[in-house]
């Protein structure tokens, strides 16, 4: 086993969808059998820093939480937990941004982005980075497993920790990325662009729940291109490539093994094998979720237990680093 102990985050969006489930969350799943330690938090305070509503907000927390369970996170092993319920994160996030300069956040690129899109955005979303980290040095995290597009907000994290090390004693480990390695799964419509809840268009995304034949539809409508052979090749053929991509990822195997199954297929056969093997993949999960969805009370009770025991490792660290401060 290795040591240390793993973080890690994601927002209240609902049910996930495949580009969630294979950048993070079937990593996460395999985490939690390598480290002795791991917590992973559904991060509704991060989840308000944009408008929201309260009713679809609760729906959401719940179906992320039954969704992480059926995708495989035990909760005997790992600490699945809602973020808002440990108040020590809104008060570590609080300390901490005293010690962030206002430059160093406004030069994080999801801030830019963000900001831009909205034309302004609000404090939270300035300081969300802030609050990742708060997130992470709360349990002494010494392992984060992030995308390529977090890894700016990691090194924010890892320069708190020194930060606050350096003012007020050693107390946080600087913690590191697990970067993961599988390909970013692409939008069906656009594949020069990733998949990502933020699609307005529903052909583009496939949820964990999607029915068989939402998915066979969403996969035979998938961009592709002129030529009909399969080869993988994301730059010159993302759409193609996109497929394989999936398809190696759900049927656990190497590109190299989905490009030889796809020989002697065109493009329009091989989607069916694609489709086929996301629904064989996806069918337990959402018959799982389904279950889960119709026992609040359980799923209620799992976050409960969570909680608490988030609530037992944070506040020690929180009593120390409030010494250290002076209160
Ligand atoms: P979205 O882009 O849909 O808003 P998030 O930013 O909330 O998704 O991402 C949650 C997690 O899922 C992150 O770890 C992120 O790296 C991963 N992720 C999101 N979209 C994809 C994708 N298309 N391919 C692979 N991983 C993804
Ligand atoms: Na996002």
């Amino acid at each position: 086993k290795a040591c240390g102990r793993v973080f890690s985050g994601i927002q209240p969006t609902g049910v996930p969808h495949l580009g969630n489930y294979l950048g993070a969350l079937e990593n996460w799943v395999s985490l939690q059998n390598q480290y002795p330690s791991v917590l992973y938090s559904i991060v509704d305070l991060h989840s308000i820093t944009q408008p929201q509503d309260p009713a679809q907000l609760r729906t959401n927390i719940l179906d992320m939480a039954a969704s992480l369970l059926a995708c495989g996170i035990d909760p005997e092993r790992a600490i699945m937990f809602q973020q808002s319920k440990v108040s020590e994160h809104a008060e570590l996030s609080w300390i901490l941004s005293c010690l962030t300069s206002m430059p160093r956040l406004r030069h994080l690129p999801q801030w830019k982005m963000k900001s831009k899109q909205k034309h302004e955005g609000s404090v939270g979303l300035f300081t969300y980075p802030v609050l990742q980290a708060a997130d992470i040095l709360l349990y002494k995290s010494t392992h984060v497993p992030v995308g390529e597009d977090q890894v700016q907000h990691l090194e924010l994290a890892h320069d708190l920790a020194r930060i606050f090390n350096n003012s007020y004693g050693d107390l946080f480990p600087e913690p590191q990325a697990l970067l993961s390695s599988t390909q970013k799964v692409k939008s069906l419509r656009d594949p020069s662009a990733k998949m990502s809840k933020s699609d307005p268009q529903t052909m583009a995304t496939i949820t964990i729940t999607d029915s068989p034949d939402a998915i066979a539809l969403k996969i035979r409508r998938a961009v592709t291109d002129f030529t009909s052979e399969v080869t993988f090749d994301p730059r010159t053929r993302p759409g193609v490539s996109n497929l394989v991509t999936i398809h190696a990822a759900m049927a656990m195997m190497s590109v190299e093994e989905a490009v030889s199954q796809a020989r002697g297929l065109d493009t329009g056969a091989y989607k069916k094998l694609v489709a086929e093997a996301v629904i064989q993949k996806l069918t337990p999960i959402r018959e799982e979720i389904e279950r889960l969805r119709s026992d609040r009370a359980h799923l209620e009770e799992v976050l409960d237990r969570g909680n608490r025991r988030a609530r037992e490792l944070a506040a020690p660290v929180l009593r120390d680093v409030r010494q250290r401060v002076g209160f």
